[in-house]
């Protein structure tokens, strides 16, 4: 997959430096064109000699080469590059890579860059976890960067956690999986419904149920990948918008997931609806905290909530996919086709709650894809990341 690839590696300054050489060595053994960009302070952990050597070409490191004068156009190796990644990416540098600090050749080719980056921290387990550093991480994740996350292990410091680089070889595959992963969604728009909705019964309480969201997300994450754009309209889950190119709305309730997806989907190529919604809302919220003492006994009077998926299935337009999930306890089969039919779905995705490897909250799913033709296709439980390949293989 690397074979041919022009890449970019950078190397910032932190003693895991002396391990870029072997991460060089397996691109070009891979077959791949490497520049080398490194920070001044990289060049205190490893000489520009051995990795020019091994590179066969002339290692980049300031502005301008000394006595020659040349400019070394870091918009040209923006364009250049099919993948650049960064191991190590010291804190200080993705500090600046966060907010833009241009102040050395790399961090200047990082910002020009219209490729993939990526991105391998290495530093001591506190910087790791301190919360500068994770919220600089989170903006990178947010800009796009795929981070190849430190490992636990032995420490410089001769500390033991979290801040230990990945190994060269995992840094590798990681580039190399993503060169092999398809862009057949480029130019493609679609709405991704993730995780649960509350349906708030006074200002503390909701009724909810036990989407962690991860499905959805993977669905997303796996559609920016393919190069779409992505619309996630999620329920309340604490999770990491996917990188890419995906756009997160924040939502609580169901008629507000209802909102939001009636106002996306007629620019959308395709929805795949996979929160898991509330089927009714208290038909009341009260203002303020419902207290026991003073309340007594109370009995919950519930509203159907609008049916989101049966809505957009009345909406729908030539050309445009319908796709919804399916979780049910009993009669498994005959309720998802029921569903696929009653909100005009082009495929449902059946995953049953008997299934302990499939449903909430795990992290594999077990899932049949139904098309509106009848077709269907089984897959074993697999993790939910490889389980939002499949259905994106069948579905769109
Ligand atoms: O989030 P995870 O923990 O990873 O779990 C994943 C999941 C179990 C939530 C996911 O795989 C899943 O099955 N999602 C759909 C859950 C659900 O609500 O299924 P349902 O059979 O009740 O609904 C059928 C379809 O109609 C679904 O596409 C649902 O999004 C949609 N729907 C349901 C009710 C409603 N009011 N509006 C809707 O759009």
């Amino acid at each position: 997959m690397l074979q041919g690839k022009h890449i970019i590696l950078g190397i910032t300054g932190g003693i895991a430096a002396y391990k870029s050489v072997q991460i060089l060595r397996l691109l070009r053994k891979a077959g791949a064109e490497v520049q080398v960009v490194i920070t001044p302070a990289g060049k205190e952990f490893i000489t520009p000699v051995t990795l020019s050597s091994l590179s066969g070409k002339p290692v980049i490191s300031e502005f301008f080469t000394a006595n020659t004068g040349v400019w070394n156009s870091h918009v040209d190796l923006g364009l250049w590059a099919d993948a650049m990644v960064i191991a190590p990416a010291t804190a200080s540098s993705l500090a600046k890579m966060a907010n833009g600090v241009a102040d050395n050749m790399l961090i200047t080719t990082y910002l020009s860059a219209k490729c993939q980056v990526f991105a391998a921290p290495a530093m001591d387990l506190d910087m790791y976890s301190h919360p500068s550093t994770q919220r600089n991480l989170r903006t990178l994740e947010q800009d796009g960067v795929i981070l190849i996350e430190p490992a636990d292990g032995y420490l410089a410091s001769g500390l033991v956690g979290k801040g230990r680089m990945e190994e060269p070889e995992q840094i590798v595959k990681v580039l190399a999986e993503h060169m092999a992963t398809p862009r057949d969604l480029e130019g493609k728009k679609i709405l991704i419904t993730a995780g649960p909705t509350h349906e708030n019964i006074d200002p503390v309480r909701f009724i909810g149920n036990y989407s962690s969201g991860k499905m959805g997300y993977s669905l997303a994450a796996r559609c920016a990948e393919r190069g779409a754009e992505v619309w996630l309209v999620s329920g309340p889950v604490s999770r990491t918008t996917p990188a890419g190119n995906v756009h997160r709305i924040d939502v609580t309730s169901a008629r507000e997931m209802h909102d939001a997806c009636v106002e996306l989907f007629p620019g959308m190529d395709a929805a795949i609806m996979c929160a898991a919604v509330a089927d009714y809302a208290p038909a009341e919220c009260a203002d303020s905290k419902i207290k026991r003492e003073s309340t007594g006994e109370i009995t919950l009077r519930l509203v159907p909530n609008p049916d989101i998926a049966a809505k957009l299935g009345t909406m729908k337009r030539e050309g445009q996919k319908l796709i919804g999930f399916a979780l049910e306890t009993n009669n498994e089969h005959a309720h998802a086709i029921d569903k696929l039919r009653r909100k005009n779905l082009d495929f449902i995705v059946l995953n049953s709650l008997r299934n302990p490897k499939a449903g909430f909250g795990v992290d594999t799913n077990q899932v049949t894809i139904i098309s509106a033709d009848g077709e269907e296709h089984d897959f074993p439980a697999k993790d939910k990341n490889i389980v939002a390949t499949d259905i994106i293989d069948v579905t769109l």
